[in-house]
């Protein structure tokens, strides 16, 4: 038995949500493309869990579901009050999540019908709770969910209680479908290990913003921010990009596991960043980060990925830089949940072997001769 490292190339699952296949990636066999111009965000989570687009009624209705389950029940928000200051937004929305749970009288109930509409109080109750507690940090209120505004909007005017601009909207709406699904990324690989052992559907998601929280996955947007503020200014750039080329120091939103020849969802971000930051009068982060690109680009070969230009698309927009990853959960939530639910439906347990490479024929020593 030998170990492929990391799993590369290692076909875990069949799935007919997100396929990506010769670095075009497509949700339901539609191109991203595609559904990054024309799409609703809401019309891409309705493609995920049924694998097709919603008619108009179908719509309706999904909109109806995700208004009225958007409220977070109270003891939620109140804990959120409690939570120790300082601590990162997605650890507050991993423990957050778990207490969707305590307080879902469904939990535990595991029938598809369930499954679903758990997976709408998921999807319309993350934007809540992460709005919520952005301005509960703030010593503010939060602003209760408005039923009829669409979720990226919903998501704006939580944050702010002010009616977001159409550009916001636009561009945010766009951005939460880029990041909707991925194929078995490693946190919709740890959901679907998790409830592979038939457990519920809160303890998946968890899993799920767990993995998404680390650096190398979704807390690369994060990152990514933190790099373009240490760096400062265009002319910055150059000496410290080469620092950390020539110290081997990995720069974070380049490369990816899958996408050798370049990740399809970088180049709208990439136009997003130059024209919201344009218009904020912030061009300098667009400019060092096409600045860096070609660096890194050029030396190393590595291209941007996903977490490269939202960072500055989501600072444009006037997001605080450790919400990035939470709003990248927020979109995801419509990918978790749809593996999930697929997974419950061909389910077999998750359960590969490892390569032992410990020591051999050892024997027990009585612990005071060691
Ligand atoms: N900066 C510098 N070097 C990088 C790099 C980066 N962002 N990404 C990969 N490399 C280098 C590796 O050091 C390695 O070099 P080596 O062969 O000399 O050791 C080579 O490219 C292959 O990378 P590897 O780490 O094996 O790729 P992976 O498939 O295991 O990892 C990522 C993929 C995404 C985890 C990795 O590219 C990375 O850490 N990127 C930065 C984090 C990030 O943006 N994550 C979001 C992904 S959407």
């Amino acid at each position: 038995m030998t170990a492929t490292k990391g799993l590369e190339g290692i076909i875990a699952a069949q799935s007919s949500i997100c396929s990506i296949v010769d670095g075009v990636l497509c949700y339901g066999g539609i191109n991203v493309d595609e559904l990054a111009e024309k799409a609703s965000f809401e019309e891409v989570v309705y493609l995920l869990w049924n694998g097709k687009l919603p008619n108009r009624s179908q719509l309706d209705e999904l909109n109806k579901n995700l208004g009225e389950n958007a409220a977070v029940p109270k003891e939620v928000i109140d804990s959120i009050r409690s939570y120790p200051q300082g601590v990162h937004p997605m650890a507050i929305l991993r423990t957050a999540v778990s207490l969707l749970g305590l307080y879902d009288q469904e939990a535990q109930d595991m029938s598809a019908e369930a499954n679903l509409r758990k997976s709408i109080r998921l999807m319309a109750q993350t934007p809540t709770i992460v709005a919520a507690y952005a301005r509960i940090r703030k010593g503010l209120e939060p602003v209760d969910p408005d039923p009829k505004m669409s979720l990226a909007e919903n998501f704006l005017y939580m944050l702010t209680g002010e009616k977001p601009s159409e550009t916001a909207i636009k561009a945010f709406n766009t951005a939460l479908i880029l990041h909707a699904d991925h194929e078995l990324n490693a946190s919709t690989f740890a959901a679907r290990v998790t409830v592979a052992t038939l457990t519920d559907i809160y303890s998946g998601i968890v899993s799920a913003i767990g993995t998404l929280k680390g650096p190398l996955h979704g807390g690369a947007n994060e990152a990514v921010a933190a790099m373009l503020a240490e760096i400062g200014s265009l002319e910055n750039v150059e000496p410290y990009i080469r620092h950390a080329l020539d110290n081997k120091q990995k720069i974070m939103g380049f490369g990816h596991r899958v996408y050798k020849n370049g990740d399809p969802r970088a180049k709208w971000l990439r136009e997003m960043s130059k024209a919201l930051t344009k218009q904020v009068g912030k061009e300098e982060l667009y400019q060092m980060s096409v600045k860096i690109e070609e660096m890194v680009t050029s030396e190393k070969g590595l291209l941007p990925n996903v977490d490269f230009y939202s960072a500055s698309v989501y600072t444009a927009l006037g997001l605080e830089s450790d919400l990035f990853t939470p709003i990248f959960a927020i979109s995801r939530m419509s990918g978790w949940t749809a593996h999930i639910m697929e997974q419950y439906e061909n389910n077999r347990l998750i359960r590969p072997r490892a390569e032992y490479t410990g020591p051999v024929n050892q024997h027990y020593i009585p612990i005071d001769q060691r």
